[in-house]
């Protein structure tokens, strides 16, 4: 049932994720799209190399780890400690998952560059960029902000307004400011290094190779712009691609440049062998060998954010560097949540799928629920939660796991789990059998699959569930059952619907690679995936059925769109104190407050604590005040000033003499941990004697 004799040999990727980041949902459509398709090729018998990588470089990246308090390299690798839950969790089955930072990808991105130089494809010239003179680096387009020269919005970033929308180049903002240091940018000189992508070779290159089939229809649409001569002045808008950076840079260092950097986007797809080469020789495979195969198939699956960089540099890159050029770029859409905002790399909100796993949720729903809404072409999909819920609750668990959990049982109750003759008997005998329908699609499912329609294929198998329940149905086993003279009849149909259960498994493998598993380990007793070809040789016996899955509970999807629950306010103690009991307006009255002058101020002999005070509160007289103060105050601090005393609290006879008032300090009640006593001022234009109300 495989279309080919010789099994294909692939090599498949999903973009580099930046370093920088969780994954978002936005991802695991992505990787979850791939999986499918790379699934669906190894049950044919193919070969595949399914790999991926963390995007490590870029300007980015290396501010995010100094915020960080980090170094890049330290800061990538926390990232890419965090990737496996995500990955295992739904069922991801990557092969590798490398980094752009790895020895592999420096040598590869190296060789690759000499060998466009050597074939005379990489120019330089000087060119002017904003530069951080605090910072000492250039400053990328999105690290410089200023007022929009078009609508003097302020704040804006230094190649669009995201006010008004204009696009304009760094040197065009009003006032521009670096946004890492606040300093005003200057202008400085460069020398860089180009791809020639003007070049005629590589304008006739893509023009072929766009048109070979490789990418979508749309897709081709969207890039013909770059490719397309203005009719006035005959030029295409395929200008060199600045592909250095100067130091300081987190990237792979160019050869014989020093203090020059690859442009991040020059090493990230070269990620992509690089992960594929260090997975080849763990594995004992010769990547040298592997990529001279002509037979070899490279296909990536991408985003349609990246498509320039896909199908114009990459393949640009590899045909000049004396490279394989991949044979399909795949290209989907954005992911939305309930219409919502687009899941796009910076802002992936919404529907967080380590959320989604904690709250127990089947990761399988979500395969099969993206894979019903996925097509060959690069149009955006929503989740919608109550659709989400629909469609696993009735095709899922409503349509065909109920196959299997309604006719297992009559086959263990009355033939010990062994099912009725041969299916091809079955087939040619029974007019009603569903084993020939679920059969007859199989080219078309296979062709859909094939070519990454997987919501045609999904169609196609729930139209299979529903003839098969209908057959059920017509049938009654459950009446049949009830007719000891009508056993082969019950067999007949029973066996009919396991045997067809076990089709729409194989079908569904790809997309439910666990409920295939567990179908397969104990109703088939095959501890396996399922094979394509075990089409042509179902089973003839079951094993215990298990319950394959459970319904979505709406309340797990009420949770999972919560908003985070608003962090408990921290209960705040004030100065260390709690506020004291409530007292009345009359109870404060009792407490006279007045102005004092501080005419005098010396240490107290025997005390490292106190200060004696000389105050004038505007009696006539002076009065003598003790105040702990003297950790805080030098006596000459305090002489002439104003301050605040409680001019009413009964004297107080200490060690020292007679203390006739109390002036008033703040200072924390954990002196230890929060040192510090600060003496009250009043504001200017208060006189010795006034009191405070
Ligand atoms: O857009 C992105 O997220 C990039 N990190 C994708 C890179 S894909 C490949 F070129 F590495
Ligand atoms: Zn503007």
């Amino acid at each position: 049932m495989t279309s080919s004799a010789s099994p294909r040999q692939l090599f498949v990727t999903t973009a580099l994720p930046y370093a920088n980041g969780k994954f978002h949902i936005g991802h695991i459509m992505e990787y979850i799209q791939a999986d499918i398709w790379v699934r669906f090729q190894r049950m044919q018998g193919h070969t595949v190399h399914f790999v991926c990588a963390d995007d490590a470089h870029g300007a980015p990246i290396m501010i995010a780890a100094e915020k960080a308090g980090k170094t890049p390299q330290a800061f990538v690798a926390d990232i890419a400690a965090g990737r496996k839950p995500y990955l295992d969790g739904f069922h991801i089955a990557f092969d590798n998952w490398h980094s752009t930072d790895a020895p592999e990808n420096h040598a590869l991105a190296q060789q690759i560059y000499r060998d466009l130089k050597a074939n005379g494809l990489i120019s330089s010239k000087t060119i002017e960029q904003f530069y951080d003179p605090d910072k000492g680096m250039f400053l990328p387009d999105r690290f410089i902000k200023g007022e929009c020269p078009n609508c003097h919005a302020k704040d804006q970033y230094g190649d669009n307004c995201e006010v008004c929308g204009a696009v304009y180049a760094p040197t065009e903002l009003i006032n521009p400011y670096s946004a890492l240091s606040g300093a005003t940018p200057v202008l400085k000189t460069s020398e860089h290094f180009f791809f020639k992508l003007s070049d005629p070779r590589c304008l006739d290159f893509l023009k072929a190779w766009t048109t070979s089939g490789a990418v979508q229809p749309e897709v081709l649409n969207k890039i013909s712009e770059w490719l397309t001569p203005d009719p006035e002045t005959g030029k295409t808008a395929l200008g060199d691609w600045d592909i250095s950076r100067d130091a300081p840079y987190f990237g792979i260092e160019i050869p014989d440049a020093p203090g020059k950097y690859f442009y991040v986007w020059l090493d990230a797809p070269v990620g992509y062998l690089a992960s594929l080469k260090n997975y080849l020789d763990r594995i004992g495979i010769d990547y040298g060998a592997f990529m001279a195969n002509p037979d070899v198939e490279q296909v990536h699956f991408i985003g349609k954010d990246i498509i320039t960089f896909h199908t114009l540099f990459w393949p640009a890159m590899l045909h000049f560097s004396g490279r394989k050029v991949p044979d399909k770029i795949n290209v989907h859409g954005f992911l939305t949540v309930n219409n919502g905002e687009k899941m796009s790399k910076s802002r992936g909100t919404g529907l967080d799928p380590l959320k989604y796993l904690g709250l127990g949720m089947n990761p399988e729903w979500l395969r099969y629920y993206l894979a019903a809404k996925l097509n060959a072409r690069n149009e955006d999909i929503d989740f919608n939660p109550d659709d989400f819920m629909a469609r696993v609750n009735s095709d899922l668990v409503g349509k065909y796991v109920n196959i299997a959990s309604r006719s297992a049982s009559f086959i263990h109750k009355f033939f010990d789990g062994k099912l009725s003759q041969s299916q091809t008997t079955i087939g040619e005998t029974t007019s009603e059998g569903p084993i020939l329908v679920v059969l007859g699609s199989e080219g078309q499912i296979r062709q859909d699959f094939e070519q990454r329609e997987f919501a045609k294929a999904i169609r196609e198998i729930m139209r299979l569930a529903d003839e098969v329940n209908a057959y059920f149905d017509r049938q009654k086993p459950w009446e049949l059952a009830k007719h000891p003279e009508a056993r082969n009849a019950l067999h007949e149909v029973c066996s009919n619907c396991i045997r067809a259960f076990q089709v729409l498994t194989v079908y569904l493998s790809p997309i439910l690679p666990h409920v295939a598993r567990q179908a397969y380990r104990s109703l088939f007793s095959l501890d396996r995936q399922p094979l394509w070809s075990d089409l042509r040789g179902l089973a003839d016996a079951i094993g215990t059925y298990h319950h394959l899955m459970q319904r979505v509970d709406v309340k797990q999807l009420d949770a999972l769109f919560e908003p985070p629950a608003a962090p408990e306010p921290e209960k705040r103690v004030p100065g260390g104190e709690d506020i004291a009991p409530v007292i009345t307006i009359d109870d404060f009255a009792k407490i006279d407050l007045r102005i004092a002058k501080i005419v005098n101020c010396e240490p107290v002999e025997g005390s490292t604590k106190l200060l004696r005070l000389t105050l004038d509160v505007g009696e006539g007289k002076t009065r003598n005040v003790f105040s702990g103060i003297a950790s805080a105050y030098k006596p000459e601090q305090l002489v002439g000033k104003l301050t605040v005393v409680v001019a009413n609290l009964a004297p107080r006879k200490m060690k020292f003499g007679l203390s006739e008032g109390m002036v008033l300090a703040a200072s924390h009640a954990d002196e230890k941990t929060h040192p510090g006593i600060h003496v009250l001022e009043p504001w200017p234009g208060a006189q010795p004697g006034m009191r405070i109300h």
